[in-house]
């Protein structure tokens, strides 16, 4: 049988876009809505007391979409493998959905309030996932940039998330990002040259637009 080669012609791996078949129309299950119901009611408290404590770049994705998403993912059995990695995690809500779907969920947030309070929400929810305090860009890839030196995940000064748990980003079967909008390319880029072949990234960039890449080296 005839090899193909996913590699660029200039030898750089590359992004394959999956088709993803998520249902916006999907019914929720009743006990994941339940506690979609507490996730919001913890962000709302969040947000009623924003000014004490304003975190500029959080902003919460559509957790019921992201669900449909992750549970179409699963359905269909196109991970290649169970670590999750969850990049800008905030309050851990996504982290958690893995969790519950059988992934190993990790999540990975800059802000110390909002690890703190992803720790302590998933604790009181009983969900066996880690939120790893750091920086999910690995050192260096800010190079990837390029153009725009500007990007919202660039701005945070603190060390990446994965030395100290000796691991990296190649570890990760499913990566899950809410990139501000425009950064996208940059985040693609960077799982580009970092993340493991045939390794996902699953984005959320705005309300019924998710999008899916497979990291694709040479198979030969
Ligand atoms: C748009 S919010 C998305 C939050 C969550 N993923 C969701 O979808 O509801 C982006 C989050 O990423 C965090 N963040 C941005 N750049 C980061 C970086 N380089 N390392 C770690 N966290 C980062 C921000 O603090 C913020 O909480």
């Amino acid at each position: 049988m005839a090899k193909r080669s996913f590699k660029r012609p200039d030898g750089e791996p590359q992004l394959v876009s999956v088709s993803l078949p998520w249902d916006p129309e999907r019914e929720v299950p009743p006990d994941m809505l339940a506690f979609l119901g507490r996730a919001d009611a913890l962000l709302q408290k969040y947000w009623d007391s924003w000014y004490r404590r304003p975190i500029e770049q959080y902003v919460a994705c559509d957790f019921r979409d992201v669900w449909r998403a992750l549970e179409a993912l699963e359905t269909n059995r196109l991970a290649p493998g169970k670590l999750f990695c969850e990049w800008g995690c905030g309050f851990g809500v996504v982290t958690a959905m893995a969790s519950m779907l059988g992934w190993d969920a990790i999540g990975i947030e800059a802000e110390e309030f909002l690890v703190d309070e992803a720790r302590k929400w998933l604790r009181s929810e009983r969900i066996d996932a880690e939120i790893w305090h750091g920086n999910f860009l690995p050192t260096g890839s800010e190079r990837l940039a390029k153009r725009q030196a500007n990007h919202a995940s660039l701005f945070h000064q603190v060390p990446n998330a994965y030395s100290e748990h000796d691991l990296g980003i190649d570890d990760f079967a499913v990566v899950f990002a809410y990139p501000w909008p425009g950064e996208d390319y940059f985040l693609k880029d960077v799982f580009r040259n970092y993340a493991a072949d045939q390794s996902l990234l699953l984005l959320f960039l705005g309300p019924y637009e998710i999008e899916l890449y497979r990291k694709a080296d040479m198979v030969d």
